[in-house]
């Protein structure tokens, strides 16, 4: 059995929160600190031990504040830096901890930096950013947003393009500038220093860009991927932000989209040359859809197992994995990977599944209710840039219509996670006391919402809180190793933790249908104890059963 070192980071799990649509406190519509403040004891009583904060800096909101404007503030539609300070102070004591978004592969043009490098190329400024000369009137290359068409926008006071491979109001820094990695370390310092415990690091792996930033592969978006997505400089410039990290008693967890489990291990393992704690993989949230979270496709279960397979056996006892079924990005878990019709039932199931796994599980807001996603019927309605870019491309390209276009998107865009928190059923789900919110309020509130949830003992909120605890108060759960049965089912996903001693056997059905389990071979239920069950369990153990819709079970051998 390989040696697993163990850290405090290890054993949390951590809750994030998404602001704008979190709580808003002061009638504006829009979720802020003081609403989260106002929460406290909500998150608490989750049993997690951290709360990420995605991005709450001062922004234009191009990308909701992945747009960054001033790296030490707080965006003022939140709040002030006491407000923070307050959250902060208040966590630690509840004995919880506190992570940033460290947003850094660019910054929002109206950020002073880039305020500043507009004004002449001699402008100390301006070698903060990535700049080309154009090719006649054309950019200085072919590559191609993720977000917003060209990759390149002129500039006229400079005579030059710069480079944004997210949306417009997003160039990209030039991490080869030393300065820039300076500033970088300044921020995380800035942080830190005041008591914050870590980061979750956005993009971070595609800070380095290739020299000369050649021409691209062609695709409809983001052409050139493959000169960034790990560029030449990535390792040094982590391992130089790690140095920053290794002075304090922190964590990070880097965002790693198309990052290879290979390079995951690399920068993951254990050692002198850990570059992150952890890494936010894509791989296992494109079961259901064809480039992540641009057409949906049907589900496929023997993916997702050999997904999740791959990357625990490859991390265990060399790094560290990162759980999660949903944040920000992506749509809601459900509406994918469960069924509406059994929304409770697939919900717990879902959970269970990743989160018995062996890393740190992270849950994302409104996700320990089992929100849904939304039906948005038209474009106008929609906020996010990357929507908008959807539609441009699938307009262009295929000619398809708003409605039909809308009908798609709905069921995987990422705004689907960003609709206000349900906490009641009160007018607009208690979430704002506002006309209106700043974001349209799913209608299924008055069903779902957290109050609703406190009252049913079984709900899943309940259930979210009973397998935090349980992971918490069993070392198998975090530290075991993971070995996989019935790999072939495209119904049941079952597996088995090992650790000094203890065997978790963990089963879950992904179907609505009767599905017949065996214990495999070696097992006998028996001799176990089923520690979580999504349903009444009341016959005595038998090597057998035949599962209800959805149904998870989890056996404990001592
Ligand atoms: C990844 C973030 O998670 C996403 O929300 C954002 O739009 C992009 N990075 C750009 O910062």
């Amino acid at each position: 059995m390989a040696d697993i070192k163990k850290t405090w980071y290890k054993e949390m799990s951590v809750y994030q929160i998404w602001c704008r649509s979190f709580c808003d406190s002061n009638g504006d519509g829009i979720g802020d600190l003081p609403g989260v403040y106002s929460k406290l004891d909500y998150i608490q009583s989750l049993g997690v031990d951290g709360i990420w904060f995605s991005p709450i800096y001062p922004t234009p909101n191009c990308d909701y504040g992945y747009d960054i404007s001033d790296y030490k503030n707080i965006n003022p539609e939140f709040g002030t830096l006491d407000d923070f300070k307050k959250i902060l102070d208040e966590v630690h004591r509840r004995g919880m901890r506190v992570f940033m978004d460290l947003v850094v592969n660019h910054t929002s043009t109206e950020h002073m930096w880039f305020k500043e490098a507009c004004k002449s190329v001699d402008n100390p400024y301006h070698d903060y950013y990535i700049w080309g000369k154009g090719k006649g009137n054309k950019p200085p290359n072919n590559w191609l947003s993720v977000f917003e068409g060209n990759a390149w926008e002129y500039v006229k006071s400079v005579d030059e393009y710069y480079l944004h491979v997210f949306a417009k109001g997003q160039p990209d820094l030039n991490m080869d500038n030393p300065k820039v990695r300076e500033e970088v370390k300044s921020i995380m310092r800035f942080w830190l220093d005041m008591g914050v415990d870590g980061f979750r690091e956005d993009v971070i792996t595609f800070i380095s860009k290739k020299e000369g930033l050649p021409n691209g592969f062609p695709l409809p978006v983001a052409t050139g991927i493959e000169h960034y997505k790990h560029g030449p400089h990535l390792e040094e410039y982590l391992d130089e932000f790690r140095q920053v990290l290794n002075e304090y008693d922190c964590f990070c967890v880097g965002e790693g989209p198309m990052t290879s489990l290979k390079d995951a291990v690399d920068f993951c393992s254990e050692g002198p040359n850990k570059k992150l704690d952890m890494l936010i993989s894509f791989d296992h949230m494109s079961c259901d859809c064809f480039v992540t979270d641009w057409i949906k496709t049907p589900f496929s279960l023997t993916k997702l197992k050999n997904t999740m397979d791959k990357w625990q056996q490859a991390m265990y006892g060399v790094g560290w994995n990162a759980l999660y079924i949903e944040n920000h990005d992506h749509a809601r878990i459900i509406d994918r990977y469960g069924d509406l019709r059994f929304r409770v039932q697939s919900g717990k199931m879902l959970a269970t599944m990743y989160m018995f796994q062996c890393g740190t599980p992270f849950v994302y807001q409104g996700q320990e209710i089992g929100m849904t996603n939304i039906d948005i019927k038209h474009l106008y309605e929609y906020k996010d840039v990357m929507t908008f870019n959807n539609y441009n491309l699938f307009h262009k390209i295929l000619h398809m219509s708003e409605a039909r276009f809308c009908k798609l998107s709905s069921q995987v865009n990422r705004e689907n996670a960003r609709t206000p928190v349900q906490w009641s059923a009160e007018k607009n789900a208690g979430f704002t006391t506002a006309d209106e919110a700043w974001f349209n309020i799913n209608p299924n509130y008055k069903e779902i919402n957290v109050e609703a949830a406190e009252k049913d003992p079984n709900s899943l909120l309940h259930y979210y809180r009973k397998l935090i605890k349980f992971r918490k108060e069993n070392e198998v759960v975090i530290y075991g190793d993971f070995k996989q049965y019935y790999k072939n089912s495209n119904k049941l996903f079952v597996y088995e933790r090992n650790y000094e001693g203890k065997k978790l056997l963990v089963i879950c059905s992904f179907s609505a249908d009767p599905v017949k389990f065996v214990a495999p071979e070696g097992i006998d239920l028996a001799n176990g104890k089923l520690v979580i069950n999504t349903y009444d369990v009341l016959e005595p153990a038998k090597n057998e059963f035949v599962t209800k819709p959805y149904e998870a079970r989890v056996y404990l051998f001592d």
